[in-house]
């Protein structure tokens, strides 16, 4: 396999009226091709702007350090226009809400066809028979109905399933998912990133699913970044992390899964306690405040990231099960 995007020792930081708000902090990742990274974490921790980072879609007050390279040329240092350039069909995007990311007053055929003809130079009537190849593929019955409605007429997993289908259209080598069915119910949840899933690997599309639950990254994934205030706190293949985990704050996570019979929507057992104010620099462990195994090191000195062997990474002193 060959690295496709690699992310190094990249920062991100908003000047806010309180004060220099460190959103990530100094985060290392790779992704070879057709390889699926999750990203998981609390709300706050710093998934959506680690991604929007690496895509070059930060708004204009935040300021980026670090080094981001795709297929071997460091693009950090371009300009945002010729990034999407480089881009090109090359990425894709699914978010959370489809409602927002679809345009409300066009028929889907349109929007389908749209990329079809303005990325790939399709003509009309070859994209409108690709249009429907894919609303097959995505399992949209009906797929020539479909073409005709617009966006409010479909439930919720319908229009994700038309997301997955425009993101897919141009064959992207990298596809970046952001919390993609937070919004849907847990059974066309699953449904969806099945979808994902089987349609990634007949295209070797590269993913990064950003997600606050661990129970969606587990089946989905061939590694796993747990962030925590702006840092990855464990790195590892998925297996490796679920078998040996090492973060007192990943397993937290873990724990806060939400039941099946959980209704959507409630979270719990939440985390106790609070994430760090992004604002500060606080001395020690930004989780010590909140970890059951936390020690009087821990408050005094931040644990540096920890190479445990088998590509498993991990910030923590005392980490489960002990060190390596
Ligand atoms: N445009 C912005 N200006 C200032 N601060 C921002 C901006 N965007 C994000 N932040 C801050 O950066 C931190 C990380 O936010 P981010 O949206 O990446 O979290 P997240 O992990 O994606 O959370 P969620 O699960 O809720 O989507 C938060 O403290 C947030 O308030
Ligand atoms: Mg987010």
């Amino acid at each position: 396999m060959s690295i496709l995007l690699q992310i190094e020792d990249m920062s991100v930081s908003f000047a806010t009226p309180r004060g220099n708000l460190k959103a990530v902090r100094g985060v290392t990742i790779d992704l070879e091709a057709g390889e699926s990274l999750g990203v998981v974490g609390e709300s706050g921790s710093g998934k959506t702007v680690l991604s929007r980072a690496t895509m070059g879609l930060l708004p204009g007050s935040a300021i980026r350090t670090g080094t981001i390279t795709y297929k071997g040329q460091v693009i950090s240092d371009l300009p945002a226009n010729e990034v999407r350039d480089l881009w090109g069909t090359g990425m894709a995007m699914i978010f959370q809400d489809p409602m927002t990311a679809l345009n409300p007053v066009r028929r889907i055929g349109s929007q389908v066809t749209e990329s079809l003809t303005v990325r790939l130079g399709m003509s009309k009537k070859d994209a409108k028979l690709k249009a429907i190849e894919l609303l097959k593929r995505v399992r949209i019955p009906d797929p020539e109905a479909m073409l005709r409605k617009f966006p409010y007429q479909l439930s919720g997993g319908m229009r994700q399933r038309i997301m997955i289908a425009i993101a897919v259209s141009c064959n992207p080598e990298l596809l970046f998912a952001d919390e993609p069915t937070t919004a849907l119910d847990v059974t066309v949840q699953a449904q969806v990133l099945e979808l994902l899933t089987e349609l990634r690997k007949e295209f070797n599309t590269a993913m990064i699913l950003v997600t606050h639950d661990l129970g969606v990254v587990a089946g989905h994934t061939d590694k796993i970044a747990v962030m925590y205030a702006g840092d990855v706190v464990e790195y590892a293949p998925t297996r490796q992390l679920f078998n040996n985990m090492k973060m007192p704050y990943t397993e937290a996570l873990l724990k806060s899964i939400p039941r099946l019979e959980t209704p959507t929507g409630s979270r719990l057992p939440v985390i106790e306690g609070r994430l760090p104010d992004p604002t500060k620099d606080e001395p020690g462990c930004p989780f010590a405040s909140r970890c059951p195994y936390v020690q009087d090191k821990c408050r005094a000195e931040k644990p540096p990231l920890t190479d445990g062997g088998n590509k498993h990474f991990y910030r923590c002193w005392f980490p489960i099960g002990g060190a390596k």
